[in-house]
């Protein structure tokens, strides 16, 4: 056990009370209030936001950010091109104001919502800001387990929310001794056994040097990044897949996550691949599949269409490449044990999409680089998507015809949904 992983509601509310006087000090003193704002470089936190800034650009934006614990400020100012959903204990009254100091807007700084809320409470919390809890990608928890009224129970809310995949960064400080506005010692391996009891795997994990904190002395700032695991047997995938895809890691595990994950909601629908060359795409789904899946591969084992008038010139030079061969593929996916599972439709898209025994997809990935090609898929597929299957688009980001078929199909059909970002061109949509 820590040496206290509890703390009583006494000993919460004045921690509380610590934390209004604390900000009270900084909102209310214009200059401090301004430079917190302006540059967030407040000096007694640079180090450590630093490493947070760091991590977050590392380790990829994402859709929707949560931020526990966000205070009157938090993470705001460096999200950009995220959703970013804020809560906190004192939310509400940060945003007031109140003589002492001005109120704080947060969507100002960015923030889409903030609620009032505590990460013992989050799931809840997260109802109350309008969001799925499986919705969320990237947890920011900083400077909460040291002030929570438990440890354990903290940590618990923050492991029952995202889904397989998301990060979580959580920092603390780990001052030797309790105070008012830190009510709480941290033990960071009662932290790792119970986020690992939830399907968490701690990344990585330092400590910065002590900082000299405003009140009482602090041994330094402990940050700890997790990901919430699929089960370990991707890697032996990707080795059976990497030699015949044109896809990047990160892209071979956004569809792994996405099978993965439609199987732990338990949502109906097949698999769907348009665009296959030599199946590597295509066994990665049929692969990550648990529950016997149908998984449908179409392609016209042509190679490449001509471009049109809506993708890139250079695009030009690519017509007849990444030519498949059907018995090839066909080969290859039963080396894999899924020729029972699996239906090969050779031919182009505008012929073969509309299969009368392709009712409903719980994971599509389109990945045929044109503007017309994509257009179909979508025109035809997208309203066979389960809500909350995954859309997964290999050329978003690469090939400007294919970004710009999504981009007109999301706008006509008015879908609000963020597009994942997987690398520089893979996108998935989790269909809402
Ligand atoms: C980039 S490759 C797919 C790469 C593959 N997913 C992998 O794992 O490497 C694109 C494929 O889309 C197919 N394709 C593109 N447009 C098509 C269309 N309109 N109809 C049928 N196949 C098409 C091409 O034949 C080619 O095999």
């Amino acid at each position: 056990m820590p040496r206290s992983s509890r703390v009583s509601e006494t000993q919460w509310d004045a921690a509380q009370h610590a934390e209004r006087i604390h900000w009270r000090k900084i909102l209310g003193d214009p200059a401090k209030r301004d430079r917190l704002f302006r540059t967030l470089d407040y000096e007694t936190q640079q180090p450590y936001i630093e490493r947070l800034t760091d991590w977050i650009g590392l380790y990829r934006p994402a859709g929707v950010v949560l931020d526990i614990g966000c205070g009157p400020i938090g993470l705001g100012p460096f999200m950009r091109g995220v959703k970013l959903y804020g809560m906190d204990p004192l939310a509400e009254w940060f945003a007031a104001g109140e003589p002492a100091f001005v109120g704080v807007e947060y969507a100002a700084l960015g923030y889409t919502r903030v609620v009032k809320g505590t990460a013992e409470g989050a799931a809840q919390a997260v109802a109350a800001l309008g969001v799925r809890t499986d919705q969320i990608d990237v947890i920011l928890c900083c400077n909460v387990l040291d002030h929570t009224a438990n440890v354990a129970d903290t940590v618990r809310g923050i492991a029952a929310l995202g889904h397989l995949g998301t990060e979580a960064l959580l920092a603390y400080d780990l001052r030797t001794l309790g105070t008012s506005l830190h009510p709480t010692l941290v033990d960071g391996e009662q932290v790792k056994t119970l986020m690992a009891e939830a399907g968490w795997e701690r990344i990585n994990y330092f400590t910065t040097a002590p900082v000299p904190w405003h009140v009482n002395e602090s041994a330094g700032v402990r940050i700890e990044h997790y990901r919430r695991q699929t089960d370990l047997g991707f890697g032996w995938l990707l080795k059976r897949v990497k030699d015949r895809t044109c896809l990047s890691e990160e892209r071979l595990q956004g569809l792994h996550w996405a099978v993965a994950e439609v199987n732990a909601r338990g949502l109906s629908g097949d698999l769907v691949e348009c665009g296959c060359y030599r199946g590597g795409s295509a066994a990665m789904l049929g692969m990550s599949d648990t529950r016997g899946r149908r998984l449908w591969v179409f392609d016209s084992f042509e190679g490449m269409p001509a471009p049109t008038g809506d993708d890139p010139p250079e695009a030009a030079k690519e017509a007849g490449t990444c030519r498949g061969d059907a018995g090839d593929v066909v080969a290859f996916l039963a080396a894999q044990g899924l020729r029972e599972r699996c239906a090969i439709v050779k031919g182009l898209f505008r012929d073969t999409l509309a299969q009368p025994g392709l009712r409903e997809i719980a994971v599509l990935h389109i990945d045929c680089d044109w503007y017309e090609s994509t257009k179909q898929c979508l025109d035809a597929l997208y309203d066979k998507v389960v809500s909350g299957g995954v859309i997964q688009f290999d050329d978003y980001g690469h090939w400007a015809g294919a970004r710009k078929a999504v981009d007109e199909f999301l706008a006509r059909r008015g879908i609000q949904a963020t597009l994942k970002v997987l690398d520089y061109t893979g996108r998935q949509l989790w269909k809402p």
